[in-house]
């Protein structure tokens, strides 16, 4: 036998085994009545079925094989949920169950899904970590005392538009828009800009972008751990680099602001978020450890940017495609703005139409199409189905936005329908969750839902705009990643509004 024919047989050995293995462990799953789904192949599951936009795909087998739904993404036991009321029982009837996470390839490089905000199951450093940042960064009271943060940020922005509107040049929106969001967070933890605007060179920046990069490409070996630890598309290696130098750039500031901390007399003091928390996690509780901070960081600056910035370019993406909704949007700002700024964030209370539109993107085109993915520990009993344990879940609220029977002309972008309705996407309202809901839902909601209508109002009340020119009809293609963004980059000209 020759070293060619050896190895084949070694492999048809090694496939046969896990297919028997595999075979096995679905006759054990299917006296457990596994939710219905379309019959993988051996080895690879139905994977090769759901590479590309998988919110899609999952959409269009759902209609078959209904709202929960098993998929076998090679060895991932994947329960697929696509309706309001299945949606209800995961996140709220039993939220407890289903809130452990299941943290994949590119995010638990560094262990850093054992300090993340994000990845850590429900335990106490969670708990504790969600309430730190809810006292010191996201509760109402805070967030209405950084107002004047994110005026001046949203003053940057519109300079920084207005330099484009003078030359007659388009905008690229989602990187303008990253910028000052990069800004925002660094003021609030920092006080300091760590972005700048146009082509400069921006290590954040470009820092940030790539870690969502990592963290939104598919990874092979999360479906098929024994091949995990060659790391075949150098997703590790690469997640790897990143995490460092963005831990050392936060680690640096950190170094600094203690040393001027140890220097300064305390009435010279930041009174910033890294002031406050490295003053508890000197106090006697000890209620924060510093080494988490980084962590914390990284989790608020990859989760707060893309997902925000994405949402705000399908908005100006509806709006430029839909000019007749602009044009009402920017009618209502005239009669309670006037000529002046929106520099308020209390007036967008008084624009019901804008915070429609706003409401509508996010029905349409939620960021985060599944939720970020959860696990189950134990077998769940969800209608009369078995969750198995170790059962990766996935929530397609961007399927449940499309639902035909819950939306009238589901695909069509309409503010209209929410001017008369009391669906919010707070999490109450289970056919429209794009923060998700339950003890899990996203943290920094109630910024997203401040700055959002703020900057989009400011943009389109100070400017008009147009697409390039020779550009007739918008590429409304979208692409999955860690967020569901415009394939193609939104770049629109300003204009004078007059
Ligand atoms: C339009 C903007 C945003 C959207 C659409 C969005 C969406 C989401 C979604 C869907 C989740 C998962 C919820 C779940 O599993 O039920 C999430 C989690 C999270 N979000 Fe957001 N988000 C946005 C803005 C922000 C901002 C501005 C921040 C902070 C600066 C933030 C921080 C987080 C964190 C830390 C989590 C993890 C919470 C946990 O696991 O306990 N998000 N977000």
């Amino acid at each position: 036998m020759n070293l060619f024919s050896y190895v084949f047989c070694l492999l048809l050995l090694f496939l046969s085994t896990q297919y028997l293995l595999f075979l096995l462990k679905r006759t054990r799953f299917s006296q457990k009545q596994l939710p219905p789904g379309p019959f993988p192949l051996p080895v690879i599951g139905n994977v090769l079925n759901h590479i590309t936009n998988p919110h899609r795909s999952f959409a269009e087998i759902a209609k078959v094989y209904g709202p929960v739904m098993t998929v076998q993404l090679g060895y991932l036991t994947t329960v697929v949920i696509s309706s309001a009321t299945m949606a209800r029982q995961v996140l709220q009837k039993q939220d407890l169950s289903f809130s452990t996470r299941n943290p994949w390839s590119a995010v638990s490089v560094l262990d850093h899904h054992e300090s993340s905000i994000a990845f850590l199951p429900p335990n106490h450093q969670w708990t504790n970590l969600r309430k730190i940042c809810k006292s010191f960064i996201f509760s109402n009271c805070r967030l209405d005392a950084s107002g004047g943060l994110r005026r001046r940020v949203v003053q940057q922005l519109i300079s920084h538009v207005q330099n484009h509107c003078a030359a007659g040049s388009a905008v690229e929106i989602r990187d303008a828009v990253l910028t000052a969001l990069l800004n925002l967070i660094t003021n609030t933890f920092f006080s300091f800009d760590l972005a700048k605007y146009g082509g400069s060179e921006n290590q954040l920046k470009e820092l940030v972008s790539a870690m969502v990069a990592e963290a939104g490409t598919l990874s092979g070996a999360d479906f098929f751990p024994m091949i995990g630890a060659f790391d075949p598309q150098g997703i590790r290696r690469r997640s790897t680099i990143i995490m460092r130098k963005i831990f050392s750039l936060f680690n640096s500031i950190i170094d600094e602001r203690l040393m001027s901390r140890k220097n300064s007399v305390s009435s010279e003091k930041n009174d910033d978020v890294l002031d406050a928390i490295l003053s508890i996690s000197r106090g006697k509780d000890k209620e924060f450890d510093i080494s988490a901070i980084p962590h914390l960081l990284l989790d608020l600056f990859v989760a707060g940017t893309d997902t925000t910035s994405t949402t705000f370019e399908w908005a100006m993406t509806e709006l430029i495609r839909n000019p007749e909704k602009l044009e009402k949007a920017r009618a209502e700002l005239r009669h309670i703005i006037g000529n002046g700024n929106l520099d308020k964030e209390e007036d967008i209370a008084q624009l019901p139409y804008l915070q429609a539109v706003v409401k509508e993107t996010l029905r349409l085109h939620p960021a985060v199409a599944f939720l970020i993915p959860r696990k189950v520990s134990m077998d769940v009993h969800i209608s009369g189905y078995t969750v198995p344990k170790g059962a990766q879940v996935l929530v397609n609220v961007w399927a449940m936005g499309r639902e035909e029977s819950v939306w009238e002309a589901a695909n069509s972008f309409i503010p209209e329908r929410f001017m008369e309705s009391n669906i919010d996407v707070k999490g109450g309202n289970f056919e429209l969750l794009p923060f998700g809901a339950g003890r899990r839902i996203c943290l920094g909601m109630p910024l997203a839902n401040r700055m959002v209508p703020y900057m989009l109002g400011s943009l389109i009340h100070s400017f008009n705009w147009k697409l390039e020119d020779g550009i007739v009809h918008m590429n409304m293609d979208d692409k999955f990643g860690f967020t569901v963004m415009k394939a193609l980059p939104l770049r629109a000209i300003p204009f004078p509004s007059c």
